[in-house]
C-alpha cells in the first residue's frame, strides 16, 4: 500500500515530549512526501473535523516546547462522546462512525495516535473497526506495559526531585515533616524515583498499603537520633491498609473517572496531631506536566515520532513504538493496554530505597 497521507493527534492528559514527537512524525513523513494533517484535541478533532495542514514550518521551533500545538482533550470518547453540540454528558453518544467518516472523508491512508492508556484503548477498538492506526506511548504515570518508559516520565521525575531538593533545605530551617504530593495515578514510578533521587525519609506509593501508626513510629525514630526534619513523598494514589484513597473528584464523562489528591494534606494533619511535630504539604499537581522536556525526553520522543512514521510505510498498523532496552521496537497496542505497568514491591528498586535506610511507612515491607 502506498501512503500518500496520515494524520496525526495528541490525547489524553499533555506531558513534555509530545511536540517532539509530532515534529519527529512530520519531518519524516513531510520528507518523503508524504502529507500530515494534525487533528485538534485528540479524537474531539476526528469527531468534529477539525485538523490543521501541517507543513515544515509548522514543526519547526517545536521540539523544546511543553504542551501539545495540536491541542489535546481527556474527555472526548468518540464511542462515549459527551462533548456539545453532538453529545451530552447525560447522554453519551457513540460517534465512532463519525470518526471513521472524516477520516476516509480526508483520504486518509494512516492515523498516528499519541496517548496513554485511555488513547491507546480507543485506538485499538478502531484499529478492530480496521482504521490503520500506529501509536505512541505517552504518560508522565509511566504505567504503559509492554515499554520499559513512556515520553514524559522522565521530564515529570525532574520537576519532583528539584521539588524535593528544594523543599529540604525549607525542611531543615523549621524543623519540620513535609510532605510532597506527586502525581501517577495508580502507579507509584514518579514518587518511588523522585524519592530515591532526591532522598525522601518515607515513600507512599498505591502498590504497597501504608499504615499510619509506621509512619508516626518512623518520624519519632528520627527525631529522638537529633534529626530534626523528615520529607515525605507521597503518591498522590497511595493508599492505606484499609485500602482508603484520597480523591478529590470524579470526571463522569472522562476515559479514567477518577482524580486523585489531597493525601499530603490528610497525612500532615495525622502528622501533628499524632507527633506534635510542624508538617506542611506541598502538592506538585500540574507542574509535572507543564514546561520543556528534560533532555532524555526530547530524545525519546524523537526516537519514538521517527519510528511511529516508519512503521506506518511498513504497514505495522495496531502496533505501537515501543522502547526496549534502550531501542525503540513495536508491539501489539493490545498488549500494551492489558495491564498497567506497577512498581514490584519486591523488586530491586524498592529494596535499593530499603537498604539506603528510607519507610514505605509499612509493617510488611522494611
Ligand atoms: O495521567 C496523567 C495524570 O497527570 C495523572 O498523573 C493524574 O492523576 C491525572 O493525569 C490528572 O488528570 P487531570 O489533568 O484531568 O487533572
Amino acid at each position: 500500500m502506498s501512503i500518500k497521507k496520515i494524520g496525526i493527534l495528541t490525547a489524553g492528559g499533555d506531558c513534555p515530549g509530545l511536540n517532539a514527537v509530532v515534529r519527529a512524525v512530520c519531518k519524516n513523513a513531510l520528507r518523503q512526501g508524504v502529507e500530515v494533517i494534525g487533528f485538534k484535541n485528540g479524537f474531539d478533532g476526528v469527531v468534529r473535523n477539525e485538523f490543521i495542514k501541517i507543513t515544515s514550518e509548522t514543526v519547526s521551533g517545536i521540539l523544546t516546547l511543553g504542551g501539545t500545538i495540536l491541542g489535546t482533550s481527556n474527555i472526548a470518547n468518540p464511542f462515549k462522546y459527551t462533548l456539545p453540540p453532538f453529545g451530552s454528558a447525560e447522554k453519551p453518544s457513540d460517534l465512532s462512525a463519525v470518526a471513521l467518516h472524516n477520516f476516509k472523508e480526508n483520504q486518509l491512508d494512516a492515523l498516528i495516535t499519541i496517548g496513554g492508556d485511555g488513547t491507546l484503548t480507543m485506538s485499538q477498538k478502531f484499529v478492530d473497526l480496521g482504521m490503520p492506526i500506529v501509536a505512541v506511548p505517552k504518560t508522565i504515570d509511566n504505567d504503559l506495559s509492554a515499554t520499559d518508559q513512556t515520553f514524559g516520565f522522565d521530564s515529570a521525575l525532574n520537576v519532583a526531585t528539584e521539588a524535593i531538593d528544594r523543599i529540604h533545605t525549607t525542611a531543615q530551617s523549621h524543623h519540620r515533616v513535609m510532605i510532597i504530593e506527586t502525581m501517577g495515578r495508580y502507579a507509584g514510578w514518579i514518587a518511588l524515583r523522585s524519592a530515591i533521587a532526591g532522598g525522601g525519609d518515607i515513600v507512599l506509593i498505591p502498590e504497597i498499603p501504608y499504615n499510619d501508626d509506621v509512619i508516626v513510629d518512623y518520624l519519632l525514630k528520627r527525631r529522638s537520633q537529633g534529626k530534626n526534619f523528615s520529607i515525605i513523598v507521597a503518591a498522590e494514589g497511595a493508599k492505606n491498609e484499609k485500602g482508603e484513597q484520597a480523591i478529590t473528584r470524579t470526571v463522569a464523562a472522562s476515559t479514567d473517572p477518577i482524580r486523585l489528591g489531597g493525601i499530603a494534606y490528610k497525612l500532615s494533619d495525622m502528622i501533628e496531631s499524632r507527633t506534635h511535630i510542624e508538617s506542611r504539604a506541598c502538592v506538585l499537581g500540574h507542574m509535572q506536566r507543564g514546561g520543556t522536556p528534560t533532555a532524555f525526553d526530547r530524545w525519546l520522543s524523537t526516537l519514538y515520532g521517527a519510528k511511529a512514521f516508519d512503521m506506518v510505510m511498513e504497514g505495522k498498523f495496531g502496533y505501537m513504538a515501543s522502547f526496549r532496552n534502550f531501542a525503540i521496537t513495536e508491539v501489539k497496542i493490545a498488549d500494551a493496554i492489558s495491564k498497567l505497568k506497577l512498581v514490584d514491591p519486591n523488586g530491586e528498586e524498592v529494596r535499593a530505597a530499603l537498604e539506603v535506610g528510607m519507610s514505605f511507612g509499612s509493617a510488611q515491607i522494611g
